[in-house]
């Protein structure tokens, strides 16, 4: 039986003004007619059912993440009381489905990313399973062919085909490195053997359990002091005693760098993990000066450049390039694209009200 669980945990802020502390990019409508949040659950329903669909998100964002999911039961929104990264929320969603059923299967997956086609997304899914079926100690993860030497991705090296499930190849995964420096990533990509994790995996609950048992013993002893009051009326008491306990790593470098079970599945659909305000432009929609215009907006000699306005707030842009401006809910950011890794530090100092 697979269950989804949906990671959305992020805070946000590489997508201010638009999003805030209690309105992460995952809520936003960033792309498309819905939300981050709303197309991840829409790409997996037709694979799963809402009692196994599962939204981990951090407490102060559990009540916007249930205005958006009403075909969900508030009991599949796992709050977390303070964020402690990747792996705590995947052991915690993996404590809680093994209560229910010890066979389960997850595909875990980031709440905002674009990825479309759906139904090839929904075909790798059907692949990873089948991968599972014949050896279930395998950690399932989708692979994407590099395009740059991003150093904001994991990478894996990939070994010999094991199969072709669905017509896609899966691959062993000889090395699984996290957000390498620069140089690495050059060598990685120029050895045209590696390809990014997309975040996407798909395993036994079992499986990841056992697995963060063998390597990260004080996870694995911090879940299993809170899994008994998993589902019952003390999960949110026990949940906001031990949970600030837990070590804070993601999967990737708490476990999947360390696994010798790891598998990668070629990945037929396009993807984006939509970075910040410049991802936009990848995605499609620009005018003919390569801009992308959001709401009420009118610019004149500018190209290359992201403007976005609040309905009721015309924004007008003149010769200017390669620059973000966007104006949302009384706050105004603008930016040189170059200069936008900076924004998460711009946002962090800003008074509490940004
Ligand atoms: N519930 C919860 N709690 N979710 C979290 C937490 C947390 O503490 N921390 C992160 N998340 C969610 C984020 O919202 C996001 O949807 C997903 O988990 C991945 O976390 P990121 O923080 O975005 O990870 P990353 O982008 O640095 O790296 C991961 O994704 C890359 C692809 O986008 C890794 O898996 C990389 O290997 C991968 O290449
Ligand atoms: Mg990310």
């Amino acid at each position: 039986r697979l269950h989804a669980v949906v990671m959305a945990g992020g805070s946000g802020t590489r997508f201010w003004p638009k999003s805030r502390r209690d309105r992460p990019k995952q809520l936003l409508r960033l792309y498309g007619a819905t939300t981050m949040l709303q197309q991840t659950l829409d790409r997996v329903a037709p694979l799963t059912a809402p009692e196994r669909t599962w939204i981990v998100t951090g407490i102060d964002q559990a009540e916007a993440t249930r205005a958006q999911t009403p075909d969900l039961a508030p009991s599949q929104i796992l709050a977390e009381p303070c964020p402690r990264d990747t792996a705590a929320c995947v052991g915690l969603a993996a404590r809680r489905i093994v209560q229910l059923d010890p066979e389960a299967l997850m595909l875990v997956m980031p709440a905002d990313h674009v990825i479309e086609p759906a139904e090839e997304f929904r075909r790798a899914a059907r692949a990873a399973v089948a991968l599972i079926a014949e050896d279930p100690r395998r950690l399932v993860t989708f692979g994407v062919p590099p395009t740059r030497p991003e150093t904001g991705y994991g990478y894996m090296e990939t070994g010999e085909e094991i199969g072709r499930p669905e017509g896609l190849a899966a691959r062993r995964a000889l090395t699984f490195r996290e957000k390498p420096d620069r140089a690495t990533a050059e060598t990685f990509l120029a050895s045209g053997r590696f390809v990014w994790n997309a975040g996407i995996f798909v395993w036994k609950a079992a499986t990841i359990l056992e697995e963060i048992a063998r390597h990260q013993p004080d996870l694995a002893a911090g879940l299993d002091r809170l899994a008994s009051d998993l589902g019952t009326d003390r999960q949110s008491h026990t949940l906001a005693e031990i949970f600030p306990t837990l070590p804070k790593l993601p999967i990737d470098k708490a476990v999947m760098e360390r696994s010798q079970q790891v598998v990668v599945l070629e990945t037929p659909y396009r993807w984006s993990d939509v970075g910040d305000w410049r991802a936009l432009a990848g995605l499609g929609g620009l005018d003919d000066q390569g801009n992308v215009l959001q709401g009420p907006t009118h610019v004149v000699n500018t190209r290359d450049s992201v403007i976005i306005a609040d309905e009721g707030n015309l924004v007008a842009v003149l010769g200017l390039s390669e620059v973000v401006v966007v104006q949302s809910g009384g706050a105004t950011l603008v930016a040189r694209k170059d200069a936008l890794d900076n924004l998460k530090a711009l946002v962090e100092e800003l008074p509490k009200a940004g």
